[in-house]
């Protein structure tokens, strides 16, 4: 699908009002997206494991404005935000420019008036990103709505064609303007974002990984140690940024795609131990990136360091096939087969709590993507 199969063109704004609400995950990306180009389109082609306890849940009420009286009624954007019950005026900025980007899309976004009622299963200043997940169920409530201002009109070709596809990947497109890792938490278990040789795949949204998926990537877990709750230094907006010019980023691109042709086979393979070297090569690789860019810049934390090494150690004394992964942040992912699932929650809990900001972590493992719950 292209850019224009995106438009909305034919739609009817004949419903009042009503809601609807999405609960939607956040996702860990095993080869990671570091570098975008213009309108979010990323520099090299990405693939994660789509999460299943942290998650966000949204609830969109929509009220048609009353264009008709003679006061005039503002064409802006109209839109009200509450997080966890409370009304958010901090959230404002981020989904003002996010409507801003999507509005070629979905252009009813101006013939109604919005209350934004979020919340998430994580706690709120844990360090987890939250965008993945947030975007995506606004994404996906959006579709909804669509969905229903649609019903009554003649749909196009590509539209008819693939309905059901159609809802998901126009959900991806929208989430990835927000956020781009947004666009790889619709669906599970694995989702690819970024052209690219190995998969089915597009730079415009995500596409759940078409390879064979061996049973050891079954259910895998993904422990978070949340080592630092804080607000990081540097955005990971202005962290892509700053890959324009760096001395490295071509080599770095080139690397991602490798990495993505030998993970399919790993992951068709059951491969553990290549797919260990992979997934912390890559975590490595991106915070590599971030200590030599100009800007440079460190957002791991004594702590995140402490972890690896008591993991690594760990790993080799127990013939263990446990592994870590980070995000643009000082947190530690790891990352275990559910047949280790005992035996490292143990280790975890004796070992390495004692890292974590007043000993947190939390439990999670590959989910299968966004759900709708109200329509
Ligand atoms: C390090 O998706 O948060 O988590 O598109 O600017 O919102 P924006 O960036 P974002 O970048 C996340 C990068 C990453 C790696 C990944 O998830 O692939």
């Amino acid at each position: 699908m292209i850019v224009e199969d995106f438009i909305l063109k034919n739609y009817n704004a004949h419903i009042e009002s009503g809601s609807v609400k999405w609960e939607s995950p956040s996702n860990i990306a095993l080869v990671k997206y570091w570098g975008k180009k213009e309108n979010q389109i990323p520099e090299n082609p990405s693939i994660s494991f789509t999460l299943s306890n942290c998650k966000t849940i949204t609830e969109l009420t929509y009220t048609k404005k009353d264009f008709s009286t003679a006061l005039k009624v503002s064409s802006d954007f109209s839109f009200d935000v509450y997080f966890e019950g409370e009304k958010n005026e901090a959230f404002k900025p981020k989904i003002q420019t996010f409507f801003e980007r999507i509005e070629a899309y979905v252009p009813f976004l101006r013939d109604y008036h919005f209350k934004i009622e979020t919340s998430n299963t994580f706690p709120h200043s844990s360090g987890i990103a939250s965008s993945a997940s947030g975007m995506s169920a606004l994404a996906l409530c959006l579709m909804s709505i669509e969905q229903k201002l649609r019903e009554d009109v003649t749909l196009s070709a590509v539209e008819r064609s693939s309905e059901k596809n159609y809802f998901k990947r126009k959900a991806s497109f929208l989430a990835r303007l927000g956020s781009g890792s947004a666009c790889r938490s619709i669906e599970g278990e694995l989702v690819v974002w970024g052209q690219n040789e190995s998969t089915e795949s597009s730079d415009l949204y995500g596409i759940k990984f078409d390879g064979e998926v061996h049973p050891n990537f079954k259910n895998y877990q993904d422990t978070i140690l949340l080592v630092d709750k804080g607000e990081k230094q540097v955005s990971s907006t202005v962290g892509h940024k700053l890959m324009f010019g760096h001395p490295y980023a071509e080599q770095r691109f080139n690397q991602a795609h490798d990495n993505l042709a030998k993970l399919k086979s790993v992951l068709a393979s059951g491969d553990l131990q290549t797919f260990v070297k992979i997934v912390e090569s890559e975590a490595l690789t991106l915070h590599a990136m971030m200590m030599t860019s100009m800007p440079y810049f460190i957002l791991m934390k004594p702590n995140t360091l402490e972890i690896i090494s008591k993991l690594w150690k760990y790993r080799s004394e127990n013939s263990s096939n446990v592994c870590f992964t980070l995000d643009a942040g000082a947190n530690v992912h790891v990352l275990y087969p559910e047949n280790e699932k005992e035996s490292v929650l143990k280790f975890i809990k004796n070992e390495l709590s004692t890292f974590c900001q007043n000993g947190h972590f939390i439990t999670d493992f590959v989910g299968k993507g966004a759900q709708l719950i109200k329509n």
